[in-house]
């Protein structure tokens, strides 16, 4: 289970905490009867049929493919690749190739010419069905897996993850024969990880799915009916928001946890900031980000408070080794584990920081697993949820993401958005 505490910086008041958890507590019964909260019971209320669908294409898709074009953006994306990446990478001979979240033509160009002549699949994610960016990409991917295999079977090779009853992608797949998984109406997309979303590509990259469920239906067990751990991240945090700090940091030392990040900001930047509310979301991987944005951690502006996502367990391997003379003056490290120093490294930084006048919070999860990572993931979704009513705002919209697809759809001359 995932263990959260906290400490805040000199004068920084904890006087609100306690009325900020009531609140939060009361609010998940809220989050469970959203129209958007399909993600609460989720881990333990899935589909099975469909779940034993994702194995079997997930199998076949091993079998025949040497690469798995993932085409999706937001919240389409980001949390398979944090899960994957997060877990050291695909553990079968299938390698994800990530396309469809950016317009940039060199990253295109980039994923085909790493594509080569490989063998493939597609699995296109869009909820929507109609978002540019992967709409773009599919073709491209499509338009090559046609002039690689022909139609019957490149239509053998494409998965549509998308609604379950309406969209463009929808129709499409329809028509085409298309293997479907569907993105329920109930869940957004960014609390989408345990739908056929994120499933899929992580059942493709060789990791456990029924351990990934299972650690999130342990959290989802803590959290149900208070809010547990959540409720607390989201009391301090709404406490520190009150008194203008902020910014938040997500700090890690684990460099694998870079996409977790990039997913964790989506979440709450997605959830949080809107009607001119809301805490910013950042990230660094430390030690790597002390040699960059610690100086500013340390003494910049105080607006700002870290959350440490820490492992409990160690990882025994690498050690210092040990050498005759001492030019370095690392003898004092000689046969010390690497992960016990970088841990060492972890605590320093902590205890500098808040020295240096920023709240210091602690997420803590048992292990480096799917079942751990299950469990962190339903944890930061629920204090997601809970701190956005807190914050008095729908943590499940996001009506600012339509302004630039406005503009842009003008700019671009799609029909319907002339001037
Ligand atoms: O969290 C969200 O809802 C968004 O980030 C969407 O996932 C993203 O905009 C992609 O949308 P769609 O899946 O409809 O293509």
């Amino acid at each position: 289970m995932i263990d959260f505490k906290f400490n805040l910086a000199k004068g920084v008041s904890g006087d609100a905490y306690a009325d900020y958890l009531t609140k939060a507590k009361t609010f998940v019964q809220r989050a469970e009867e959203d129209d958007f909260g399909g993600w609460v019971n989720l881990p333990v209320n899935y589909d099975r049929d469909e779940f034993a669908r994702i194995k079997a294409a997930a199998k076949k898709i091993n079998g025949d493919s040497d690469y798995l074009v993932c085409i999706g953006i937001g919240g389409s994306y980001l949390g398979h690749k944090a899960v994957i990446e997060a877990l050291g990478g695909e553990r079968s001979r299938t390698k994800i190739l990530y396309a469809g979240n950016s317009l940039s033509a060199r990253a295109l160009e980039k994923a085909l010419a790493e594509l080569g002549d490989a063998d493939f699949s597609i699995n296109v994610i869009s909820k929507s069905g109609t978002t540019t960016e992967p709409a773009v990409a599919f073709r491209v991917f499509k338009q090559k897996l046609i002039a690689k295999y022909g139609e019957e079977e490149a239509a053998k090779r494409i998965f549509a993850t998308t609604d379950a009853a309406k969209g463009a992608l929808h129709d499409e797949a329809k028509a085409n024969g298309y293997e479907s998984f569907v993105v329920p109406d109930n869940i957004g997309g960014r609390y989408s990880v345990f739908t056929a979303v994120g499933l899929l590509p992580i059942a493709v990259a060789g990791i456990d799915i029924d351990a990934l469920m299972d650690g999130a239906a342990e959290e989802r067990a803590a959290t149900i009916s208070d809010g547990g751990k959540a409720a607390e991240y989201a009391a301090v945090r709404n406490t520190l928001l009150a008194q203008g700090y902020d910014i938040e940091i997500l700090a890690n030392f684990e460099p694998d946890f870079m996409y977790f990040n990039e997913w964790w900001k989506q979440l709450y930047g997605e959830s949080e900031g809107k009607e001119g509310k809301g805490i910013y979301p950042a990230s660094v991987i430390d030690s790597t980000d002390l040699h960059s944005m610690g100086q500013y951690i340390q003494e910049g502006r105080r607006a700002l408070f870290e959350t440490f996502v820490e492992l409990a367990a160690d990882k025994n391997g690498v050690t210092v080794p040990q050498f005759g003379e001492n030019l370095d003056g690392l003898a004092y490290l000689e046969g010390k584990e690497l992960d016990w120093i970088n841990k060492t490294a972890c605590e320093a930084t902590r205890e500098a920081h808040l020295a240096g006048g920023v709240s210091i919070l602690e997420v803590v999860m048992p292990d480096l697993d799917e079942r751990s990572l299950g469990g962190l993931i339903y944890f930061f979704e629920m204090a997601c949820a809970l701190s956005g009513f807190v914050l008095g705002v729908n943590p499940f919209n996001q009506p600012g993401v339509e302004a630039y697809k406005t503009r842009m759809f003008e700019l671009l001359g799609k029909p319907g958005y002339e001037k």
